[in-house]
């Protein structure tokens, strides 16, 4: 959480910072501020809790013309939400400025340590102590800013990605990294240092993306990596396929939106050029690498937080369903500290759409430190997961601004399905035949996220009737019970109203009991296994006078004479069920919070990217 973004060279920095910031709004928006070195020498600060935009407001008509700059966006950890609080913070002879991303585990003692030395803080935050500790170390050691940061950091426990400007050093700007994430843009004369690279993509498509334990060094138009232990490093500088409009709203009214619509196109990509329908094969390089091992692996473990811990449990029933492999799904915040019994014959799956999220990072480091070969399933490309899994499969969904998240979990799901289809054919507990009819029903996916994107009026008139709802039970069974989650998840986090998913046939020990006329069931009723059964649970419902919305199959008339509200999808394969059925729930929950004015695509107290524990 938390975005930085900064810039050196040759045009005016402040609208690059504040343009940077506004795109980077999505990671924390509770605060945000500016610092930047004028050619006078002087460092001017501004900050302000609330939007990118109450910052804006304060500095508009302001004459802060600067080649040099750099600015934050927060989601508070330490010390409440407030203009005090916001980054950037100042060391206290005011001539260093910082901004910063993750957590200083250790600032507790280290500040107590300062305090002692005689330093005062104006902040409550962790990164006030880390600026002031390079200013000390600047001053007591006689060495210069970039020696100074490089040893005032090696003192640190804790993440971070942080820049730091020196009033004496006006041709510097240097940025560190550990555990939270940090692109350098590669522009001509110019460089950018940002938490990800949708602030420079106009001015670059160059990057570097630093490694943990690395300092950047910028002095005037040249790069210098180091390592925290003083050694040089060559940048490796990548191109990046991103474009502008990918990440912009595109006549959309909220992202959230403009992600749900993207969903024909964004499950295409990531299954295109993977699946072969003539010769009945999947290739996914990262799988094929492990052929020898899957085909005798004796369990998967999966791990993942929120959404992406519910595309774990589509994947458990994909994996259990056509490979034969047990699954166990974890939450990665869960399992990091249990203590798990793991080694070298288990085979874990990562998953995560920002690739950054801490709990999951350190579940992956538990368990290769067990000996256990890790596997990455992530959608942003080039960010620490990929980086720290033994292989990996992208999810190609491009990317997704918005926090809650829609087609990164659909992708998600069309790398597990690829997954589980492709260790089942070398396996052999598929036959080609039946892979081939697979295959050719993932080809049909798009245009049947097409026909369910169109059941979009219908959904709006229904969330009308069910905006000031206080509750809500979502009802599953099978593949439908992560579903019913997952429409719960989106429901609570961008509404605000309370709800749950639940196994529909565990609604009888306990949720039962919430049911009356003013409590909205959703119910996956789907033409599949369980049809009968969820039938007997939607009259269950009905008797106790809930109101049932159900999501049925096309043709299905019966289903009229139980639900209040009917939505329908296209026939699908039972393993596909997900990639169709998730669709009307996130745009049910789109409308209502959109009729409760709602903030859809930057929720109160969340963040895009949760790199803190
Ligand atoms: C989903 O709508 C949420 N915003 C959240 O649960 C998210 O899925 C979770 O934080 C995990 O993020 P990741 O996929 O980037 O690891």
């Amino acid at each position: 959480m938390c975005g930085i973004v900064a810039y050196i060279g040759h045009r005016d920095a402040s609208p690059i910072i504040i343009n940077g910031l506004k795109r980077l709004e999505y990671r924390g928006y509770d605060s945000s501020g500016i610092a930047l070195l004028t050619p006078e020498k002087e460092l001017i600060i501004y900050k302000k809790s609330g939007k990118v935009s109450e910052l804006e407001e304060i500095i508009k008509g302001k004459n802060l013309y600067a080649n040099t700059g750099m600015g934050h966006t927060r989601w508070a950890t330490h010390g409440e939400p407030n203009d005090l609080n916001a980054h950037p913070h100042l060391s206290g002879s005011e001539e260093f400025a910082i901004i910063h991303n993750g957590i200083i585990e250790n600032y507790v003692s280290l500040k107590l340590a300062l305090t002692k030395r005689g330093h005062t803080f104006k902040s409550e935050t962790d990164t006030e102590v880390l600026i002031h500790l390079i200013e000390e170390v600047y001053k007591n050691n006689d060495v210069g800013f970039e020696e100074a940061v490089r040893m005032a950091l090696t003192q640190v426990i804790g993440a971070y990605a942080i820049v730091i400007l020196s009033k004496k050093d006006p041709n510097y700007l240097i940025g560190a990294k550990k555990g939270s994430p940090m692109v350098i843009g590669i522009g001509d004369n110019e460089h950018f240092i940002a938490s990800d690279a949708t602030p420079f993509l106009e001015y670059t498509k160059n990057v570097v993306y630093l490694q943990d334990g690395e300092i950047a060094i910028i002095n005037g138009t040249e790069l210098t990596i180091k390592t925290i232990d003083n050694t040089v490093k060559t940048p490796y500088i990548q191109e990046l396929e991103i474009n502008l409009e990918s990440i912009e709203k595109g006549g959309y009214e909220h992202f959230m939106l403009k992600e749900i619509y993207e969903q024909p196109r964004s499950i295409l990509d990531s299954f295109r050029g993977r699946t072969h329908i003539k010769d009945a094969t999947i290739s996914m390089a990262g799988v094929d690498m492990f052929e020898d091992k899957l085909k005798n692996i004796k369990r998967i473990i999966i791990i993942g937080c929120g959404t992406s811990w519910h595309a774990g449990l589509v994947g458990e029933y994909l994996f259990e369903d056509f490979a034969r492999i047990p699954v166990e799904v974890e939450y990665a915040s869960e399992f990091r500290y249990r203590n798990p019994i793991l080694d070298e014959t288990d085979f874990v799956i990562a998953i995560s759409q920002s690739g950054e999220t801490a709990d999951t990072l350190a579940a992956i480091e538990l368990a290769k430190s067990k000996g256990a070969t890790v596997f990455g399933v992530c959608n942003v490309v080039g960010s620490s997961i990929p980086r720290f899994t033994d292989a990996g499969a992208y999810t190609h969904a491009g990317p997704e601004i918005g926090v809650a998240s829609t087609k990164a979990f659909t992708a998600q799901v069309t790398a597990l399905l690829l997954m589980a289809l492709s260790i089942a054919q070398k396996k052999g507990t598929l036959t080609s035949q039946r892979l081939r009819e697979l295959l050719i029903e993932m080809e049909t996916l798009p245009a049947k996220v097409e026909k369910t994107l169109l059941t979009d009026p219908l959904i709006k008139q229904i969330a009308e009737e069910f905006k000031d709802s206080k509750n809500a039970l979502y009802l599953g069974r099978g593949y439908g019970f992560p579903i019913a989650l997952e429409g719960a998840l989106k429901l609570k986090e961008i509404s605000y109203i309370h709800a749950e998913g639940y196994p529909a046939a565990e609604m009888k020990h306990g949720p039962i009991a919430l049911i009356d006329e003013e409590m909205p069931v959703v119910v996956i009723a789907t033409k599949h296994s369980y049809y009968e059964k969820v039938i007997s649970n939607i009259q269950e419902v009905k008797a106790r006078k809930g109101r049932v919305i159900a999501i049925a199959t096309e043709g299905d008339l019966e289903i009229k004479n139980h639900a209040d509200y009917v939505i329908y999808i296209p026939q699908c394969e039972e393993s596909m069920l997900p990639l169709l059925a998730t669709i009307p729930l996130q745009l049910l929950s789109y409308h209502i919070a959109v009729m409760r004015g709602c903030n859809v695509d930057q929720p109160r107290n969340l963040a895009k990217s949760v790199t803190v524990e």
